[in-house]
């Protein structure tokens, strides 16, 4: 038999083309999951004991479809989005999503209040979970723009901002930060910059537990250099029992979450889920009692396939999609054929689901193991 797509389609490969019911449509909303800790929770909307953090250029829709063959209940995040680029942009590009990605959150850059009122009422409208307000960013054309990390500087202009997008819409917003910049890393300013928003209705903050350093270090740099601050994240919950605070930064593995979850009431993991998706696989079944979406990572390439074909058709280049899977197999046996495969055919002119395939030749069935 040729492992070609049009074969796939024909005989069928197993369970693993089985299309996922979309979580956010048919199965009860994250806040009816029964939790495995206390009962009681602080936050409001979407279960995120276990999210994916935003990350430009990586959590975008085909990403964030491809994480859920791998998980259904973690919470997906989007990139940051610019209220600049949603007023005057192409939104329709810019917020389009498939209901398979829920619960997924907007993330939004901005920081006038009316601005980013009008992005969340445009993002609920659009089916949204929650609406983050980015407050964590540290690049130079982010700042420029007065937003993001600067913004932790202005409490009571962040304050307003959360009071006119909870005005606008019905779904939680939240804010994701910093525990501080540089000159101001004191635990109070960080203290009091969460009251701030804790007064004007943020129920959730999520915590990227390091100083963001505003001159001198890249995004990147500032990803890595100031050293992770757990205990200071941890005050804060400590001091805000009410709030839900989300742990972030430098999560390597489900196991590194759950052990957060003692003390944080949710972990976000960046880098880690988009280089090693699998590292989630057993995620759903770990902290939500719930089944995998798919046993192997096998089975997770091949339920790519009819999406793949589906954005092929409607005119998507095939490596915005593939781009997002060469970390699939990473640390098993065909795992670097596997992702020299997909980065070299990807592009090619007429490229398709066979790519896919080809790439798969190389790796071993029975890949369960989330190393
Ligand atoms: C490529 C990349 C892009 C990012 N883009 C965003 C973004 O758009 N919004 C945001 O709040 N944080 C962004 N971040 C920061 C992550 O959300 C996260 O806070 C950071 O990577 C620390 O988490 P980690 O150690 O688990 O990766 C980005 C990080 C990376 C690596």
């Amino acid at each position: 038999m040729r492992a070609d797509w049009q074969n796939v389609k024909r005989v069928g490969y197993a369970n693993a083309l089985k299309p996922l019911p979309p979580i956010g449509i048919f199965a009860p909303m994250a806040t009816s999951i029964p939790r495995q800790g206390s009962a009681a929770r602080p936050g409001e909307g979407p279960d995120r004991r276990l999210s994916v953090a935003p990350m430009m250029d990586c959590t975008d829709r085909f990403d964030r479809f491809f994480l859920r063959r791998i998980t259904r209940r973690a919470l997906l995040y989007t990139e940051m989005v610019t209220t600049g680029a949603i007023l005057h942009g192409d939104r329709d590009r810019l917020l389009r999503f498939d209901p398979a990605e829920h619960p997924v959150a907007l993330q939004l850059g901005g920081s006038e209040p009316a601005a980013l009122a009008e992005c969340a009422r445009i993002g609920a409208e659009r089916g949204y979970d929650e609406i983050n307000l980015n407050v964590g960013c540290p690049s130079d054309r982010v700042q420029s723009g007065r937003f993001g990390v600067c913004l932790m500087a202005e409490p009571g202009l962040v304050a307003d901002c959360v009071r006119a997008m909870r005005r606008a819409v019905t779904v939680p917003v939240t804010v994701k930060c910093r525990i501080g910049i540089d000159g101001r890393d004191d635990y109070g300013f960080l203290r009091d910059f969460v009251a701030a928003i804790a007064d004007a209705g943020c129920r959730t903050v999520i915590v990227h537990a390091r100083t963001a350093i505003l001159t001198g270090l890249t995004p990147k740099q500032n990803r890595e250099i100031p050293p992770l601050r757990y205990g200071v994240a941890a005050r804060l919950k400590a001091d805000f029992p009410d709030l839900e605070i989300v742990l972030n930064g430098g999560i390597a593995s489900l196991d590194e979450a759950e052990a957060h979850l003692e003390t944080f009431d949710g972990a976000m993991i960046g880098r880690a889920a988009y280089h090693t998706p699998w590292s989630l696989a057993d995620a759903d079944a770990r902290l939500f009692g719930a089944p995998a979406p798919c046993r192997t990572r096998r089975e997770a390439a091949l339920a790519m396939l009819p999406y793949i074909e589906r954005e092929l058709a409607a005119g998507v280049p095939l490596h915005r999609i593939l781009r997002h899977m060469t970390g699939l197999f990473h640390g098993v046996p065909g795992g670097r054929a596997w992702r020299r495969t997909l980065s070299e055919n990807a592009h090619k002119p007429g490229a398709g689901p066979d790519v896919l395939l080809a790439a798969l030749a190389f790796t071993e069935p029975g890949d369960r193991a989330a190393a």
